[in-house]
């Protein structure tokens, strides 16, 4: 059996746990092989059996660039098995609801699916926030147990057992899994239970380019590291085109602080809207035990947002 584990990483949650998973795989079925979502095409992926896709929850579902993998890079692949898998903070949201279809949409047999709490790194988020600390020792454990439990029923399916796949969790049942109801992302995009978005204006978000401090066309670190290759330098100013999915990666990494966007009316919205919400879905979800909380409640950084705890570049591109 030939086994891949694809996976898409800014901050390197998910690179982990993708590499514990390809330990697992390796330890149950031999070699395993890895990559990184943007090293990998079409063509290479035909030569597998078993197809492992991992990336971060984005905006309570799949980054763009992942569904944009699926739709186009996963062609000709019907009747290979494969799983998914994300990493994320306190909302998992709608990701294995809608890359399971996605990806059964491609004729791929999607044999099963996990997610994991793990540390965040948004601007205006708290830092250190509910789930960070994670993935620690005992998620790559489980991270682990899970290649092999995949590569395991791969080859039990391929020897001609049935009923090996669990049910995708549906409609309520869904929801009270992965809390959260539809919420509006910082794009103002509102997504909904069932999976689906309302598309708003993605150019509404303010934030520029500041020439005085850009380096280009000597650096190219944000053109480089936009996922959804949105960034336009040819013209002026810089363009960041429509799809753009507002990961602001590029704000975070610029090594000059060049991206500039004002936080603080969105961290005010944070403090009045949201932060007691917060507060509420992460003791509900360490009282049912899916968190394990590795930062005490009365440590979480609810008054710091990271982008005030460091100062641009907050962070390194792996
Ligand atoms: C743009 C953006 C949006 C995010 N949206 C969510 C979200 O909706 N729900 C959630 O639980 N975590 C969210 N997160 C947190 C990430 O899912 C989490 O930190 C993930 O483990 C990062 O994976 P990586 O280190 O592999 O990049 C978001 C992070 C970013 C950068």
């Amino acid at each position: 059996m030939k086994s891949i584990v694809i996976y898409f990483s800014q901050t390197g949650n998910t690179r982990q746990v993708a590499r514990a998973i390809q330990v697992g795989i390796s330890e149950s079925e031999g070699e395993c092989d890895i990559t990184r979502i943007q090293d990998v095409g079409n063509e290479d992926l035909l030569k597998y059996d078993l197809i492992g896709l991992g990336s971060p929850v984005w905006h309570r579902r799949e980054p763009a660039n992942v569904l944009g993998f699926i739709e186009y890079s996963m062609k000709s692949l019907e009747g290979k098995h494969a799983f998914t898998f994300c990493t994320h903070g306190l909302y998992p949201g709608h990701f294995i609801g809608r890359v399971v279809p996605a990806l059964r949409l491609e004729g791929l047999m999607v044999i099963g699916w996990k997610n994991w709490y793990c540390s965040v790194w948004v601007p205006e988020h708290p830092k250190p926030y509910f789930t960070d600390g994670h993935p620690d020792e005992i998620d790559l454990r489980e991270a682990r147990d899970f290649g092999q439990e995949m590569a395991e029923r791969s080859r039990r399916i391929s020897d001609g057992e049935t009923n090996l796949i669990p049910e995708l969790p549906v409609g309520r049942e869904y929801h009270e899994l992965y809390p959260g109801p539809g919420s509006t992302d910082r794009a103002g995009r509102r997504s909904y239970p069932d999976g689906s978005l309302d598309m708003i204006d993605l150019r509404s978000f303010d934030f520029k380019v500041n020439m005085d401090k850009c380096n280009y066309p000597r650096c190219t670190l944000c053109i480089d590291n936009c996922p959804t290759g949105s960034i336009n330098f040819s013209v002026s100013p810089p363009l960041f085109r429509k799809n753009c999915d507002r990961c602001f990666f590029c704000e975070q990494i610029c090594p000059r602080g060049a991206i500039e966007v004002d936080w603080k009316p969105i961290s005010d919205f944070v403090q009045k809207s949201v932060i007691d919400e917060w507060v509420k879905v992460a003791g509900e979800a360490a009282a049912s035990g899916r968190l394990r909380r590795l930062v005490p409640p009365e440590k979480v950084g609810l008054k710091t947002p990271w982008y005030t705890v460091k100062k641009p570049p907050r962070l390194k591109p792996l």
